[in-house]
């Protein structure tokens, strides 16, 4: 019987693990994993790509546990928790690129992405082309080099929020060969990765899966047996791991993820809608309002909203000026990260870095992440802090 996503969340990520009757999968630790005799430690190599443990570095009952409920979450085959979002965006460009190939990434992808391509990836002889987030298929193929061998993408892009037609670019880039990456952690559920073309997913865990600001977390998640094994392998020789403390933390998160998120769409809409009709306010992005560019592909491809969203003020009004406006609010932290339960506020032009546009829209922005408050106390404080602007 196939049951619906809420019911699936109670149940996933339960089975297999010894629990003797207790609802949750224990806390397992370990380096060291011991075997009855040589023969059946010899043999048990070959599984080790299989949830069968070899040595602590391979994961234990608790990550397998957590790797099927995020595999099922992404709709996917199989997924590789590792210790951060970063780590999670790093692995699959390293597995898949070697010296002499070609990566494209959107101009609007998140900073730490852009850094690793520039630096590192560059350096063992990687290069990589950052392409306008918002390109067409016909675009895209373009862009694909006979040694293009990733098309990294994002959608909404990070701070600027541009959704990504991504099954057009997937259909260009598979057409001559090249992978689809995809950051996934503003569309986690809400966007089924490889119903639209994706072959490696990549999540954040640490936003709305924690959900509590209290733990660090990443996914990558495949498709197929092929690509599992270029990605298992690559997590290996990279030494990644996670700690299965912080696992049993995101696995305990993820049981109350839909209810976060239904109430954090709703409040994200709600409180975008308001920031519109604010005077200090030029436009806000935000795919869920039909004022946004990219609306259409959102409402198409997307069966939801989270509650992370850009404002672009004035362009009578200066960055200190926004920072007179977040500096007095109340109720926002001024911080980093996003999908926890309480709400932010970031200043983020200094922070936006473009090399295939100009990345302008016209006045200063902010980043608002709305939390689990309820949203006429954000109002108040918000108003408050806006007034404050001059
Ligand atoms: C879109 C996106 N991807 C990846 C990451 C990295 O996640 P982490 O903070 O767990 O390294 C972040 C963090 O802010 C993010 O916003």
């Amino acid at each position: 019987m196939s049951h619906k996503y809420e019911t699936r969340l109670s149940h996933m990520g339960r089975a297999g693990t010894h629990v003797h009757g207790f609802v949750n999968p224990g806390v397992h630790r370990g380096s060291t994993v011991l075997f009855p005799d040589c023969e059946t430690r010899r043999d048990g190599a070959a599984k080790r790509m299989d949830q069968y443990m070899t040595y602590g570095t391979q994961g234990g009952p608790t990550h397998y546990a957590f790797e099927d409920a995020i595999a099922e979450v992404e709709g996917g085959k199989r997924a590789m928790i590792v210790g951060t979002g970063l780590a999670a965006v790093v692995v699959p460009l390293l597995a898949y690129l070697k010296a002499g190939d070609h990566c494209l990434m959107p101009d609007s992808v998140y900073g730490p992405a852009r850094n690793i391509a520039n630096t590192m990836m560059a350096g063992w002889g990687i290069e990589t082309t950052f392409y306008d987030p918002c390109v067409d298929e016909a675009g895209m193929a373009a862009l694909i080099r006979p040694n293009t061998r990733v098309v990294y993408t994002e959608s909404p892009g990070s701070h600027t929020f541009e959704m990504q037609d991504i099954p057009a670019i997937a259909r260009a880039a598979h057409a001559r060969g090249a992978k689809v990456l995809m950051d996934n952690t503003w569309g986690i559920r809400i966007f089924q990765p490889f119903q639209h073309g994706v072959d490696v997913s990549i999540q954040a865990l640490t936003k709305y899966v924690g959900g509590h600001s209290d733990i660090l977390l990443g996914s990558v998640t495949v498709n197929t047996d092929e690509d599992w094994q270029i990605i298992r392998g690559a997590g290996s020789l990279l030494g990644q791991f996670a700690s299965p403390d912080d696992v049993w933390l995101a696995l305990r998160g993820l049981r109350t993820m839909s209810v976060r998120m239904k109430h954090q769409e709703k409040s994200g809409i709600e409180m975008a809608e308001w920031f519109a009709q604010q005077p200090q306010v030029k436009q806000v992005l935000h795919p869920a309002l039909p004022s946004h560019p990219g609306h259409a592909i959102w409402k198409r491809d997307f069966t939801g909203a989270t509650s992370l969203f850009g404002v672009v003020f004035q362009p009578r009004y200066t960055q200190e000026d926004v920072f007179r406006f977040i500096n007095a609010l109340a109720l926002f932290g001024i911080g980093a990260s996003w999908g926890g339960y309480e709400s932010l506020a970031l200043p983020t032009t200094g922070f936006i870095t473009r090399t295939a546009g100009t990345g302008d829209f016209g006045g200063p922005m902010a980043r608002i992440h709305i939390g689990l408050e309820d949203v006429s106390d954000l109002k108040a404080d918000l108003a408050q802090g806006l007034a404050k602007m001059g």
